[in-house]
């Protein structure tokens, strides 16, 4: 089957970061799947180059806009090229093949009656691009979604009459349960729908960067709403504005000639978005309105994905943690953060981009179940087999063995299919587990050591059998690793071979194995800068002339922190408010008072500090104390200790620590 699979296309105005390289991995994740299954996939991305909010960037960075859009448009590509995205169409907004496709489109609606002249009063968010009334922004300015101001617009609009679409939608959203995944997202959008359409305003006439509406309308001064013109990549990008013959529009710059020419609409038929929580109200009410508005195919999916945040705080240019996919590139390799990425978190969730979370997973599950094995079989076919595993397996070996084999390679393709890919990966570790495992019980030395080569050759060839699936299974989310492990094993990696292993539960007779260097070395230390000099690098570099070193980031880079740990290591820590509602001393101890305190659970915690010399149990009671409440309970002098109360001891004696105003009982502190 032809099908079209896209990214979001990326806004200039920034340059690629780990949240736009999360959206660009999985898309190619699931071409790699669905090319293994069988599938002709196009995958399509591109950049976002139009808009209020690029034509103010470059206006900050004083070049032209085109000159600003072409720079930051190549950057994305070479990230997308250096981490081998197997793309087939890079399309920018400014190409003429859009320019057309858009000018084509509008016309279409204009034509049928979808759209009409008046005029639009309300708020706009020229970081999101998109309108708001008066009662959705926060505190009467600030933008529900992104928090920045927004702006009041009063100008004159072409509008789209969405409201005339919204039985259409529910309906479509009724009968596709599965056009937006993961489900819940689909509720999301049903309940906003729900909620009555307003018309939306499709034009602007406020600033100049962006497509004219068509010439017949002899409306000049109007720019193409950025999300209608950038919606319509989709199509233009196969060639749909190809026909289109009235565009008489005066382009202001000589747009960027990558034609499309020959139409490829036909992959239109069964398209697929990946895109993040943030733009899911664009292509999930906009895009499919539009559409049934051109009587083009609505898409197939819709697969949302979450948030990335860093070490627990939001990805943002002022804070400086904004991490350069490229980085990670030359610290780690591809094929760890794409592990990463889809295992860390459920499809659709938000995750935290930590490097320690990173390191532990490559020198944890990778190296130890799937390194390892993979060494262990080279090994022991290197010692016993002198590497040649042919002609010993059969149908009748390990037959209890293989059908949980074959059940788990099932459940990995539902999981898939359903876009679960972090289940995906718990079922292939399964299968490691599994593999693993039987080492141990079938202890293959042993059977050396009884001269049971047949049967050790039979089983190795079991274990290859094991690895080639996994390999085949894997390849979508670590190409490179399993190029080489395919190596290793000397098969190949396509839609035959996955078909047959894979899809018919197939098994090899046998194997000729190679020698490769270890797939995931250990790794000790962060590679990576470390992330507090990033924020200060980051914020000077981008902020002040790169050149001059001020005199704050020599302090900061001289400063010596021991024991040094990450946001997220502290938000490993739980610290609550409490009260302490009973305190008293313990018999025989000079030093510990036992108190209860309320920190808002079913009962109160039992707390025993050593505060005796300091403190009288009378003076404890109704004061409101810092609760290190994750602690491990321990006995102290035979009595239960299910916490800590924090305090400062200097020469001066010891203080508790306490809240400046009351705090309610259970407030984290953070
Ligand atoms: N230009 C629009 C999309 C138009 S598509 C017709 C746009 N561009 S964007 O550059 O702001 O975002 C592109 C994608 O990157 C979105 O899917 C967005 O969710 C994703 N991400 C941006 N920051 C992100 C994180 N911090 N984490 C995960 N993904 C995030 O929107």
């Amino acid at each position: 089957m032809k099908r079209l699979l896209t990214t979001p296309i990326y806004y200039v105005n920034d340059i690629a970061h780990i949240g736009h390289a999360y959206t660009t991995i999985i898309a190619d994740v699931v071409k790699k799947y669905w090319i293994l299954k069988g599938d002709d996939v196009f995958l399509l991305t591109g950049t976002d180059e139009h808009g209020q909010k690029i034509e103010e960037a470059a206006k900050k960075h004083g070049i032209q806009t085109i000159e600003y859009t072409n720079s930051i448009s190549q950057k994305f590509r070479s990230v997308w090229d250096a981490f081998d995205i197997d793309y087939d169409k890079f399309i920018r907004t400014t190409y003429l093949e859009h320019i057309l496709g858009v000018q084509k489109a509008f016309e279409i609606m204009y034509d049928k009656g979808d759209i009409y002249k008046g005029e639009y009063e309300g708020q706009y968010c020229v970081s999101c691009e998109s309108f708001f009334t008066q009662t959705q922004v926060l505190e009467g300015v600030y933008c529900p979604d992104c928090g920045k101001e927004t702006r009041i617009v009063k100008e004159e609009s072409y509008f789209f009459r969405l409201s005339q679409y919204q039985e259409k939608l529910l309906e479509w959203y009724k009968n596709n349960p599965n056009c937006i995944l993961p489900a819940h997202k689909r509720n999301e959008v049903i309940k906003f729908v729900e909620g009555n359409l307003q018309d939306l305003s499709i034009t602007r006439t406020s600033f100049e960067w962006g497509i004219k509406v068509p010439f017949k309308l002899k409306d000049e001064s109007h720019i193409v709403y950025v999300w209608l013109d950038a919606l319509m990549n989709y199509a233009n990008a196969l060639g749909y504005g190809l026909d289109y013959n009235n565009a008489k529009q005066q382009l202001k710059h000589k747009p960027e000639q990558n034609p499309t020419l020959e139409s490829k609409m036909e992959y239109f038929e069964h398209t697929t978005h990946i895109v993040g929580k943030d733009i899911l109200r664009f292509h999930a009410i906009y895009w499919p309105a539009f559409l049934m508005s051109l009587g083009l195919p609505l898409p197939e999916h819709i697969f949302v994905h979450g948030w990335w945040t860093i070490d627990g705080v939001k990805m943002s240019k002022s804070l400086g943690n904004v991490i350069n996919p490229l980085e990670i590139k030359e610290a780690y390799s591809i094929d760890i953060l794409r592990y990463f990425l889809l295992k860390e978190v459920p499809f659709g969730q938000d995750g935290d981009f930590s490097e320690r979370a990173l390191i532990n997973r490559n020198n944890g599950e990778l190296s130890n179940d799937l390194g390892n094995l993979v060494n262990r079989l080279i090994g022991m076919s290197e010692k016993y087999f002198n590497f040649d595993l042919h002609e010993s397996f059969t149908i009748n070996h390990y037959q209890v063995e293989r059908e949980k084999i074959d059940s788990l390679c099932h459940e990995c393709l539902a999981f898939m299919d359903s876009m679960q890919p972090n289940k995906y990966l718990e079922s292939v570790w399964e299968i490691l587990y599994l593999a693993n495992s039987l080492i141990t019980q079938v202890a293959p030395w042993e059977l050396i050591k009884r001269n049971a080569f047949e049967d050790c050759k039979a089983f190795l060839n079991l274990i290859a059998n094991i690895l080639a699936k996994v390999t085949l299974l894997l390849y979508p989310i670590m190409p490179h690793i399993c190029e080489k492990i395919a190596i290793c094993l000397g098969i190949r990696i396509n839609h035959e071979q996955f078909h047959s292993l894979i899809i018919q539960y197939a098994y090899l007779r046998g194997f000729q194995i190679t020698k490769i260097e270890a797939l995931f070395p250990k790794i000790e230390e962060p590679q990576m800068k470390l992330h507090t000099q990033k924020i200060n690098n980051h914020s000077h570099v981008n902020d002040m002339a790169k050149d001059s070193k001020t005199q704050s980031q020599e302090i900061f880079s001289s400063l010596k922190i021991e024991n040094e740990i990450t946001l997220a290591d502290f938000q490993s820590i739980e610290i609550k408010i409490g009260t302490i509602l009973e305190a008293q001393k313990l018999p025989k101890s000079n030093k510990l008072l036992k108190l209860k305190v309320d920190i808002n659970e079913e009962r109160p915690r039992q707390i025993i500090a050593g505060i005796s010399e300091f403190y009288t149990p009378e003076s404890l009671v109704g004061t409101q104390v810092f609760v290190l409440s994750n602690l491990k309970p321990a006995k102290l002098m035979g009595e239960l200790s299910e916490g800590m109360i924090l305090a400062c001891k200097d020469s001066h004696g010891l203080s508790l620590l306490r809240v400046e105003k009351e705090k309610e009982n259970g407030s984290r502190v953070s």
